[in-house]
């Protein structure tokens, strides 16, 4: 039995699509079930010449062979889900949980009519938040609800359960990041419900003694779109030198930039029991290690980096993403 949760350490957009599928293509999971919020959230792919952004879909999608799942716990816009679908070709092994709550337009006019979402959280105005609060009030529509759904209906933690006792290899994904949980979180400044990696496996249905392993997500440096404190935040000019801006996958807003955060790290790994870290975009801090596969490839002060981590954070480094190709990866799990 083995049963792999990946989580973000930081505010989101650490690069957990990346690992993801980086895990998915390598480990060849026999499900890859999706947790978290819902389409607030984008996980970016690239494989194979293609990039996907993906809100609904798991990113470890580009595994053939592996099964596709939405655990109750995620909000699913049909609209979103349909188009997704179509992108990805994975029709027929995709399958949603009865019990995933459905975004309604309503909810959307509710997130982006709100001065205080949208004006002052920053919400992505997806109909997240106002979702889960009609959910928490009983009254959210359901997917078994939806006639357009039922072709992708099953029970998920069934699935799920079912193929972690058989001893096949699942993988979790969650979404949004540490700091924007609703519990753990730099409040009110948030999400809309828990993101660390044991709400992830709540949303999937796994019981906390069925998990192997949680995998944190950090980038090399931190980011966050919307408001809230980003300790060390630089100057758009600033970060703009260092390479260090980016752009919302989903809602295309500027992301804020700071450098890694050693302090938000540590509390990560103990919010979420985190046993391996992943680090992304080493090689936008430094370019010589672009697109390297092997630790030796590693410039001084890269190693100096991920060790200088590892002390801080007291588990091991042991994938560094060095690219944003899937396979743009130093994978170390053999040495640790
Ligand atoms: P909401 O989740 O749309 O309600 O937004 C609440 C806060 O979380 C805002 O600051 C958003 O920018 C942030 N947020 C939500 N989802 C993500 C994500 O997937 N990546 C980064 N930030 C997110
Ligand atoms: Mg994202």
């Amino acid at each position: 039995m083995t049963c792999h949760v990946l989580v973000g350490g930081f505010f989101g957009d650490e690069g957990k699509g990346k690992i993801v599928s980086y895990l998915a293509i390598k480990d060849k999971p026999s499900v890859c079930v999706r947790a978290g919020v819902g389409t607030n959230a984008g996980h970016t792919v690239e494989y194979k010449g293609k990039t996907y952004k993906l809100r609904q879909i798991p990113s470890g999608f580009i595994q053939e062979k592996s099964k596709i799942l939405i655990g109750p716990g995620v909000l699913i816009n049909p609209d979103i889900l349909k188009k997704e679908v179509e992108e990805t070709g994975v029709g027929d092994r995709l399958k949603i949980d009865r019990q995933c709550a459905i975004i309604e337009e309503k909810h959307i006019e509710e997130d982006r009519g709100s001065s205080f979402l949208k004006g002052k959280i920053g919400s992505t105005g997806t109909g997240c938040g106002p979702c889960n609060a009609e959910r928490a009030m009983r009254r959210v529509k359901l997917a078994k609800d939806i006639p357009d759904l039922a072709h992708y209906i099953t029970d998920v933690p069934l699935e799920v359960n079912t193929a972690i006792n058989e001893g096949e290899h699942v993988l979790i994904e969650g979404t949004q990041g540490t700091f924007l949980s609703l519990y753990h979180g730099t409040y009110p400044f948030v999400t809309s419900k828990d993101t660390s990696a044991s709400q992830a496996c709540a949303d999937v249905g796994v019981g906390p003694t069925k998990v192997d392993e949680v995998f944190v997500v950090f980038k090399s440096f931190t980011t966050r779109v919307g408001a809230g404190v980003l300790p060390g935040e630089l100057s758009e000019e600033e970060a703009k030198k260092r390479g260090w801006f980016e752009t919302a996958t989903v809602t295309g807003r500027k992301r804020r930039a700071a450098p890694f955060n050693f302090e938000l790290a540590k509390r990560a790994v103990m919010l979420n029991g985190a046993t391996k870290a992943a680090i992304t975009k080493l090689d936008v801090i430094y370019p010589e290690c672009s697109g390297a596969r092997s630790i030796d490839k590693l410039p001084e002060e890269g190693l100096t980096f991920i060790r200088k981590v590892e002390e801080v954070i007291k588990i091991p480094v042991c994938l560094i993403g060095t690219g944003p190709g899937a396979l743009d990866m130093i994978d170390l799990r053999d040495e640790v």
